[in-house]
């Protein structure tokens, strides 16, 4: 039985799913029952790195979805539209669609899920999250019966890529990023990475499966790598710490009606040398589950780059290629791996977040400084766990504090009081510690 492909792009990830296709031997034998019927770019003219037949090629991606010989959408075009007309266009005709998108994934997921359970087709989307690590099935299937507590991880790429060769070679920011574009980690606008919105769209996607529904993707607090300052990641490996882009979802409860309270958040964060998430480098990702009764389950591997996406994407196909192939297309959906939402799921008031921090001072250099700090910490209810005083430039100090766990809200109220003493002239970077 031969299952066709219309593959709405031949970017980084389109092109290493048409190499795979194109190569079937020595993988699985569903992979020899895959073929490729039409291709949709933008641009025709393009040399493109896998010989495909001229007239596989169309500018017209809506045909690609209508032709009759394409029994699975695969969607790796990026971008939210026509992205996301694309994906329900497909549903609507009754195709399942396997995408790679994170960004129409964590905003239109509700509405692309809810087309797909009416229409009783799958939509699967491992590519989406930690390119080539399986994540999203082991969360749907293998770890259902645990109550998850946290989902932390390193989730981005091109920022863990970028963040490694600065701490190891000294690399210069901007070269760094030139090279993650040029190996195809970065996403088209390279923004989305740098500042933290990729990780909080796989962040969003990770929340909603682990608890159950929909999370509001507007509401994630994100902060990305772009302002974080060379002299933080200096003192914070002098103490003991390595600074890593963390995306983090953490069960707070739950209310009366049974919503699930989650923290969610993306932000630079100070992990401890031993941490397991410290030893993840280059353009690596990790994603730490913590679940009752499974404990701590580590996924590590390739996080961004076209082999370890494809190879994402073409497992969702060969899933959908195997229920086809025991005619299990009539049966309904599987409920584990069509992952329909079965509760509702709330971000906390941010506030409200509990952790350790970092905070640098820049102070005079001059008795007592160390010990009015101190107390602001001290009459916000704020434990500190080191102060560690550099030397600044010129006259000045650098005091670098880290906190036990607390409220965001008395940190914040800490550092209020902080700011009004006459020998600190600015709080100069605040980043989370775990
Ligand atoms: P890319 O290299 O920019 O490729 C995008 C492809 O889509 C290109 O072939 C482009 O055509 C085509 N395209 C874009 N808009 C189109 C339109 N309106 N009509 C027809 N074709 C169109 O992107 P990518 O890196 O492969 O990423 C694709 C998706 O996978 C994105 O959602 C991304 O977030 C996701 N993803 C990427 C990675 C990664 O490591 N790169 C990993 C995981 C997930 P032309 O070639 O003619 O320009
Ligand atoms: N730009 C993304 C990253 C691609 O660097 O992680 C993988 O989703």
């Amino acid at each position: 039985m031969t299952i066709g492909i219309g593959l709405l792009g031949l970017g980084t990830v389109g092109a290493g799913v048409a190499a795979i296709l194109a190569r079937p031997e020595g993988r699985h034998p569903l992979v020899g029952e895959l073929t490729l019927r039409r291709v949709a770019v933008r641009d025709l003219a393009r040399p493109r790195p896998v010989p495909l037949a001229p007239e596989l090629l169309s500018t017209d991606a809506e045909a690609v979805v209508d032709d009759p010989a394409v029994d699975i959408v695969v969607e790796v075009m990026g971008g939210l539209e026509p992205a996301r007309t694309l994906i329900l266009r497909a549903i609507a005709a009754g195709k399942p669609v396997v995408t790679a998108n994170k960004a129409v994934i964590a905003r239109y997921g509700e509405e692309i899920a809810a087309a797909a359970a009416a229409r009783g087709v799958y939509v699967l989307i491992e590519a989406a999250v930690g390119g080539g690590i399986p994540i999203i099935e082991p969360l749907k299937q293998s770890l259902g019966g645990n109550r998850i507590q946290r989902v932390s991880g390193i989730i981005n790429g091109t920022t863990n890529y970028i963040l490694s060769r600065m701490a190891d070679e000294g690399a210069a920011y901007a070269e760094v990023l030139a090279d993650a574009q040029r190996l195809g980690y970065a996403e088209a606008d390279p923004a989305a990475d740098v500042q933290g919105g990729d990780a909080a769209d796989k962040i969003a996607i990770l929340a909603g499966l682990a608890y159950g529904g929909p999370v509001p993707r507007a509401g994630i607090a994100t902060e990305g790598i772009d302002r974080l300052d060379a002299r933080d990641v200096a003192y914070a490996d002098q103490l003991g710490f390595v600074v890593k882009l963390l995306a983090v979802a953490e069960h707070c409860g739950h209310s009366d009606d049974g919503t699930q309270q989650l923290d969610v958040r993306v932000h630079p964060t100070l992990l401890p040398r031993q941490h397991p998430l410290a030893g993840v480098h280059g353009v690596n990702n990790a994603i730490l589950v913590e679940g009752d009764p499974v404990g701590r389950v580590m996924f590590y591997g390739p996080g961004a780059g076209a082999g370890p996406t494809a190879s994402a994407v073409v497992a969702d196909i060969l899933n959908i290629a195997g229920i086809r192939q025991v005619g299990g297309a009539d049966a309904g959906l599987d409920p584990l791996l069509a992952a329909s939402s079965w509760r509702r799921c709330a971000l906390i008031d941010g506030a409200l977040s509990r952790h350790r921090n970092y905070v640098r001072l820049r102070t005079r250099d001059e008795a007592g400084v160390i010990g009015r700090i101190g107390t602001c910490f001290g009459d916000a209810g704020v434990s500190i766990q080191s102060i560690v005083q550099f030397e600044g430039s010129g006259d000045g100090a650098e005091i670098v504090v880290i906190t036990h766990e607390v409220q965001e809200a008395l940190f914040r109220q800490a550092l209020a009081a902080i700011e009004t003493l006459a020998a600190v002239e600015s709080v100069a970077a605040c980043l989370r510690t775990l």
